[in-house]
């Protein structure tokens, strides 16, 4: 009798346990994505954008890109160092790191998105000052470190200490917000494929970035899109280079996990 009522305890403790480890497991581990097959922005764009995209030659944005491979190389600040003289060939040092980027930085205990890291380096590395978030040097720069990643799937950690950063990301990417009142996940979630006003709705996925985009003439950062979309449901946008978009850009690396870095992308 004691016995049996051991061995009962015994399976109710294995099966407690069990419960124990799949909440675990929850809780620190996957969040489910609402796409889970991602589709890039070029899916919702016309034959026209991507003929221009996909041709080096016709995308305006390698003007950015050249821009950028000579600031690479050319010295600046109190230290008389340029970005080459510590990591050499860009082809080679810079592969790969746009796809993983945003990318939790440990002495600075958050995350920081690659705009952050150059000017991390100017400043700490170069006794340079740090460029606009969205200016041209700036994204001339990203550019072209992003083309040293262009076919690269996207994969950000966001484990470990990098996990409060992403869950802040959530949390702002599905608020409500603006005088419409609306989530970013209400128009790339549930409306993407139809039509708003003039604008084919894409997943807004952010693996081109950053992007020449035709309206305006010159290739824009990420968070310069953002700022667009919270305007456009008449909200309040956060500003760039700040804590709150760069918890959303993280969220979105995520969502947009898999997909292949197109930078330099061309939207309408
Ligand atoms: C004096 C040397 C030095 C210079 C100059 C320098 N960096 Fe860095 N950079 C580093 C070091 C060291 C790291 C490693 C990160 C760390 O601090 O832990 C780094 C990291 C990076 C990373 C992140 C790489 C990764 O794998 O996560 C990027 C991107 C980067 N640098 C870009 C630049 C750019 C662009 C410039 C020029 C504007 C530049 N760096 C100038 C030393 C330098
Ligand atoms: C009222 C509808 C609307 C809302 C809400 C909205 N966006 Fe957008 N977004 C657009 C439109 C229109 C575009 C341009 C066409 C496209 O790619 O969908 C766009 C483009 C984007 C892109 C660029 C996609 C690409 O391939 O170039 C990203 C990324 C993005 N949005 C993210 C967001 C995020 C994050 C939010 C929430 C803060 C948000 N959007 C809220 C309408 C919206």
């Amino acid at each position: 009798m004691r016995a049996r009522h051991l061995a009962g305890l015994a399976g109710g403790g294995v099966a407690l346990l069990g419960l124990a480890v799949a909440a675990l497991a929850q809780g620190g581990g996957e969040p489910q994505r609402a796409i889970p097959d991602p589709q890039s922005g070029r899916h919702f764009a016309t034959p026209e954008t991507l003929e221009i995209q996909d041709d080096d030659f016709q995308n305006p944005a390698f003007l950015w890109v050249e821009e950028g491979e000579r600031a690479w190389s050319h010295a600046e600040g109190s230290a008389g160092k340029s970005c080459a003289s510590c990591h050499g060939d860009a082809a080679e040092s810079m592969k790969g790191v746009r796809a993983r980027y945003p990318a939790f930085d440990a002495k600075k205990g958050r995350v920081v998105t690659l705009e952050q890291r150059v000017n991390i380096c100017r400043e700490e590395n170069m006794g340079a000052p740090p460029l606009r978030i969205d200016s041209r040097p700036l994204n001339a720069m990203t550019t072209y470190l992003g083309l040293q990643s262009r076919g690269m799937p996207v994969q950000v950690d966001i484990s470990g200490p990098a996990r409060p950063f992403f869950d802040k990301g959530e949390d702002f990417y599905n608020t409500r917000r603006g005088q419409l009142d609306m989530r970013c996940g209400s128009c790339h979630e549930d409306n993407f494929g139809r039509h708003l006003r003039a604008d084919l709705l894409s997943q807004g996925m952010s693996n081109g970035f950053p992007t020449y985009r035709l309206k305006e003439q010159r290739v824009i950062s990420l968070q310069y899109r953002l700022q667009g979309c919270v305007n456009d449901v008449r909200g309040q946008a956060p500003p760039m280079g700040g804590e709150e978009f760069t918890n959303l850009e993280f969220y979105l690396a995520w969502r947009a996990q898999g997909l292949p870095v197109e930078t330099p992308a061309v939207r309408r």
